[in-house]
């Protein structure tokens, strides 16, 4: 008989396209996703444990869980509770005794054993902690997907784990060292997931552009080279990456944004802060100017390029002064899109221990308010600029209006549009017609409008 399965993802990214992964695992074992946890055979909770508030909304959610598991006791069946993800690797056991309920703890590194582990956990002889960082990889040992893709836009993890150790993050201790999968097992998921539908790669790492995968000639690729080799496969029509990070954008896949049509001219490239100080004091490795020249370099290769970043505001120690530069670097550059957080002090990290130097959390709040007013001015004139432009635009999306699809630009922003539904799916030229903070309106472009403009002798702005 099938099993229901039902996975909650908090966090990243990585953390979707894990989740993902961990239901091609269970599927051989009879499970099949399922939208609510009342009733599942298995709920797993897929957590992150970057700030503190993430981190504490899974203790939260485990209480309303251990009703559902009462429910499902009373009506005769058993409901397996697992927690996944980095608060289950940075807290291993210790989730055990803060919720007993809780039958399996387990790593990102460590799912591809979860065969195994449900044996165990189903046996019933004490819960099943698997925190270890194996030898194998589990790239190596996952089954191929078994689901169909979700949609024509899809998450390829590429590279994991970070060893930058910056002083504020738990990633380097909850990933674990860094990694990069072999070329040729890349190409062949992008080849499936080509053939399945998708047209939009994001490719996926803690630090994507740290990528150094091998390829089957001995060489290492960097992420510039991997671009490259994914635009050559058929139906690959974008390609986009996440997380980078400054001090790996080199010179290669500079260029590729030039030179590589698929690409697409959007690229989140956190900053952290716009002071030398604390930067240094964060153990980035770049400064403010580093940032401001790469970002002129990528420019220069792609002149259209849009820029995403990530901010931490109150990092310890942080003067009004440092502030002030940071409000400064983002006038410099201008961000198409941005996220901004209050500095939170994770346990074992070398920031959380700086004693004395921690910023009150109403100078955070106020911070936080000054940088995300700029943000946002900065977001909305973006958006702004795009209002008459004909954009190329994945429909991956039914809205919830009669006729309504959605997408993404090529600059990631949302376009809303009224659009037959065979065009779900495809890349279709819309001319935007209204901007809003977060997202924008469009018609599809027809051929007949294309004759009226070259009739008229118009030039379309092709983006
Ligand atoms: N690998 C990426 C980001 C990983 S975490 C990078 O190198 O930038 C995503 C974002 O969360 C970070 O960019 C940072 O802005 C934020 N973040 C990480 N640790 C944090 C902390 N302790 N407090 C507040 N924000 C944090
Ligand atoms: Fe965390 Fe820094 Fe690594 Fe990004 S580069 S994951 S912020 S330690
Ligand atoms: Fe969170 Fe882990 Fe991602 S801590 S941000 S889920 S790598």
């Amino acid at each position: 008989m099938k099993k229901k399965l039902f996975i909650k993802t908090y966090g990243c990214q990585m953390n979707v396209y894990d989740s993902g992964r961990m239901a091609d695992v269970l599927a051989p074992l009879g499970y099949e996703p399922t939208d609510a946890p009342e009733g599942a055979d298995m709920v797993i909770l897929n957590t992150c444990h970057i700030r503190e508030k993430a981190a504490e909304k899974v203790y939260s959610e485990l209480g309303r869980i251990r009703q559902l598991q009462k429910d499902k006791a009373s009506d005769g069946g058993r409901m397996v509770v697992a927690v996944a993800g980095c608060v289950a690797q940075a807290e291993g056991a210790e989730i055990m005794v803060r919720a007993p309920h809780v039958d399996m703890v387990f790593g990102p590194q460590t799912y591809h054993q979860l065969p195994e582990m449900v044996a165990r956990a189903v046996r019933g002889t004490g819960g099943v902690v698997n925190t270890d960082f194996p030898v194998e990889s589990k790239f190596d040992l996952l089954p191929e997907e078994s689901a169909a893709p979700a949609g024509p836009a899809a998450f390829l993890s590429v590279q994991e784990g970070c060893d930058k150790f910056c002083t504020f993050c738990v990633v380097p201790y909850t990933r674990g060292a860094e990694f990069s999968r072999p070329v040729a097992q890349v190409i062949a998921e992008a080849k499936r997931l080509a053939a399945a539908g998708v047209r939009e790669f994001t490719l996926l790492g803690q630090n994507v552009n740290a990528y150094h995968g091998e390829a089957q000639d001995g060489t290492v690729w960097g992420l510039g080279r991997l671009i490259r080799g994914l635009a050559e496969l058929e139906g690959v029509e974008r390609i986009r990456y996440t997380t980078s990070h400054p001090r790996d954008m080199d010179d290669d896949l500079i260029a590729a944004h030039g030179e590589v049509p698929q690409l697409m001219p959007f690229v989140h490239l956190p900053v952290q802060s716009g002071s030398d100080r604390i930067l240094a004091a964060m153990n980035r490795k770049h400064t403010a100017d580093d940032y401001r020249r790469i970002v002129e370099r990528m420019r220069a290769a792609r002149p259209d390029l849009a820029l995403s970043s990530d901010f931490i505001v109150g990092f310890p120690g942080e003067s009004d002064q440092d502030f002030a530069d940071t409000l400064r670097l983002v006038t410099d550059i201008g961000f198409a899109q941005a996220y901004s957080f209050k500095y939170s002090a994770r346990p074992g990290t070398p920031a959380a221990g700086m004693d004395g130097r921690q910023v009150p959390e109403a100078v955070k709040d106020e911070r936080l308010q000054a940088l995300q007013q700029l943000l946002n001015a900065q977001q909305v004139g973006f958006n702004e600029s795009s209002v008459g432009q004909v954009q190329d635009v994945l429909l991956d999306r039914v809205g919830k209006k009669a006729g309504q699809l959605l997408g993404r630009g090529p600059y990631m922003q949302s376009v809303h549009l009224i659009a037959p539904e065979r065009l779900l799916g495809s890349v279709a030229p819309v001319r935007i017609t209204a901007a809003f903070a977060n997202s924008l309106t469009g018609e599809v472009v027809t051929l007949d409008d294309h004759a009226a403009d070259a009739a008229a002798g118009t030039e379309e702005v092709r983006v």
